[in-house]
Parts: structure tokens; C-alpha cells; sequence
């Protein structure tokens, strides 16, 4: 019998059908995720990892599961995961693509439009009972509409933040690795100065990797308009926090809204969160009880496949693993 590690709780529907299929199912069962030296020992005789963003799952710790065949991430990025290890190894890696790009764009667009308008801060000012006489020139906001948004990484979930903006009169520029065939009314700027300079609002969607990290530091912030806000629902390394710090106080740009940070859990006493034109969600861009359950799926579907030795549907490793994958042994 397989047996299945799931990081974290999951939907009945998930664990159901891994147990129909004859798997054993073990859930670590703690409030919290397993630490890197708790997975290096719950990991030992797993046939199946099925992991979240919070495991760093390394060469190490596919060592300490010689039965290891297939990882499948709750998530679209795995920069938790070393896939070259993996592919030393001939582990299938695998990600839950393409179903959770509407959800985190509606959730980027959410953040663009509660900066824009600032549904972020007048409502506390309201609650505090500082809610004025009426004066036009009082608590002002940023139009969405006829505005310039600039999508840094023009995957999937890029190309739903387009779409979005598009249908609110926005102008859209792009900047990314390649010029993409599929640009949803976007027009594509071949340097991200370029977009930086011109954009109102910058919307990060590129994954993180050695090359996106600091992606935005004090030299970026400082090519973007003094009136421009800066979305962030990617990973927080790609932004550079302490230089975003000094950006918002120094005024060179008016506002950021991050719904991923570094540490996660960012502290609740982290410069950033005493900022009101910073704001904060707490990594939740896939986070409705829809876009979850299918992930949740999705993760299944991947591990089932790679036990039954078929290609998982969603592998990221194939092409590099198609020679000594164990799923295939
Ligand atoms: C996940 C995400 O919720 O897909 C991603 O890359 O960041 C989120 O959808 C997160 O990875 C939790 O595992």
C-alpha cells in the first residue's frame, strides 16, 4: 500500500478519494505545518508528498524517503521545492496551474482597486468616528479607469489581471521574458524601466526565482511615478520589503498593497504594517472555498496518477526526469 504525506488539513472530498483509491493517508495533524526537521522524519517511508508553500522540500528530505516518486505542491509556484534535486533523483514534481489564475486575479485587481479608491484606509478613518463635513477636497482617490497598469509577468494569471483591467478602460503594458502571442489588448514594453516609468499601478505576477528576487528595489521605486502603486500577490522575495519601506515614507511612490511578504506570518510588529498607505492580506490571493477544493483535486489527481506509474497531468519535470523517473520503476 502507498502511503500518501499531506503537509496540511485538506477537504474531505481530497482525502476521500485518496483513501478510495487503497492509499494509506497520513495528515499531519498539528495546528501547525511541519517544520523542516519534523517532515525530514514524517517523511520517511512516503510514497507521496503532497506539500504547501511552508515545506522546504530539498534534497535532504527526498533522501530521508527513498520510496518518494511524486511531490505535488498545493499551489502554482514550487519555489519550495528543489526541482533539480528532484530530477537528480527522478521524483515527479507537480503544481495545481491555470485553475486558481482567475481567483488571484480577481484578488490583484481587489488590492489595485482598494488602493486606487481607498477602500483600505477611509473606512478605519470612519470607524474612529473622523468622518468629517463634507469638503471636495477631502479624501481623495486615484481613478482606476483610464489609468496605466503595468503586469510584470505575462503568464496566466497576468493575462487574467488584463482582461480585468481591460474591462475598467485601463491602459495595459506588459514586460516579459518574451513577447507573448495571447496579449489580451496588453501592449508589451521590452524594458520593466520602461513600465515602471509609465505605469500608475505595477502588478507583480512573474514567479520567483535567483533572478526575480529583489526584483523591486530602491532603484525600481524609484523610476515609478510618485502618484503609482505597487501590487504584489506573487512571493515576497521578489520584492525588496526594506526598500519598499523607504519608498512609501519617502513619498516616491503613493501606496502598496501585498498579499505575500517575507517572513509569512509577516510580524505584527514589521515597519510595513504601520504604514497606511500599505496593505497587508495574508497570502490569500487562491483562497476561496471554490479555487481550494479544486486545488485540493488537482493535488490528488497528481499524486493518484503518479502511484498508478501514469504521468501525473499537471508534472513541471517531465521532459527532465523522462529517462530514471521512479514513478516509471
Ligand atoms: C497557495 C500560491 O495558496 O499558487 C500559489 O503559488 O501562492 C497559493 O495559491 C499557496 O502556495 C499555499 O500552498
Amino acid at each position: 500500500m502507498s502511503k500518501i504525506l499531506i503537509t496540511r488539513r485538506t477537504f474531505q472530498e481530497a482525502e476521500d478519494k485518496l483513501k478510495k483509491a487503497g492509499s494509506e493517508v497520513v495528515i499531519w495533524g498539528e495546528p501547525d505545518s511541519p517544520g523542516y526537521e519534523e517532515l525530514l522524519k514524517e517523511i520517511r517511508d512516503t510514497d507521496g508528498l503532497y506539500a504547501h508553500i511552508t515545506n522546504q522540500v530539498d534534497g535532504a528530505v527526498m533522501d530521508a524517503a527513498p520510496n518518494l516518486k511524486v511531490i505535488t505542491e498545493f499551489g502554482v509556484g514550487y519555489d519550495n521545492i528543489d526541482v533539480d534535486a528532484a530530477n537528480k533523483r527522478g521524483i515527479a514534481v507537480c503544481n495545481t496551474p491555470g485553475i486558481l489564475s482567475e481567483s488571484t486575479a480577481d484578488e490583484a485587481f481587489a488590492l489595485l482597486m482598494a488602493m486606487g479608491r481607498r477602500t483600505h484606509d477611509l473606512p478605519q478613518l470612519v470607524k474612529r468616528g473622523e468622518w468629517g463635513d463634507f469638503d471636495p477636497l477631502a479624501y481623495l482617490a486615484s481613478d482606476i479607469h483610464h489609468k496605466t497598469l503595468g503586469i510584470v509577468g505575462m503568464g496566466r494569471i497576468g493575462g487574467e489581471v488584463a482582461k480585468r483591467a481591460a474591462g475598467f478602460n485601463m491602459e495595459v503594458l506588459y514586460y516579459n521574458r518574451n513577447k507573448r502571442d495571447e496579449e489580451f489588448g496588453a501592449t508589451y514594453v521590452s524594458s520593466l524601466d520602461e513600465l515602471l516609468q509609465r505605469s500608475d499601478y505595477v502588478s507583480l505576477h512573474n514567479p520567483l526565482t535567483p533572478e526575480t528576487t529583489g526584483l523591486m528595489g530602491s532603484e525600481q521605486f524609484k523610476l515609478m511615478k510618485k502618484s503609482a502603486m505597487l501590487i504584489n500577490t506573487t512571493r515576497g522575495p521578489v520584492v525588496d520589503q526594506e526598500a519598499l519601506y523607504d519608498a512609501l515614507t519617502a513619498g516616491e511612490i503613493a501606496g502598496a498593497a501585498l498579499d505575500v511578504t517575507v517572513p509569512e506570518p509577516i510580524p505584527a510588529d514589521h515597519p510595513l504594517l504601520t504604514l497606511d498607505n500599505c496593505l497587508i492580506m495574508p497570502h490569500v490571493a487562491s483562497a476561496t472555498d471554490d479555487t481550494r477544493l479544486k486545488m485540493a483535486m488537482m493535488c490528488v489527481d497528481n499524486v493518484l496518477a503518479g502511484l498508478a506509474g501514469d504521468w501525473p497531468p499537471y508534472c513541471v519535470n517531465r521532459d527532465q526526469i523522462s529517462d530514471n523517473a521512479r514513478i516509471k520503476q
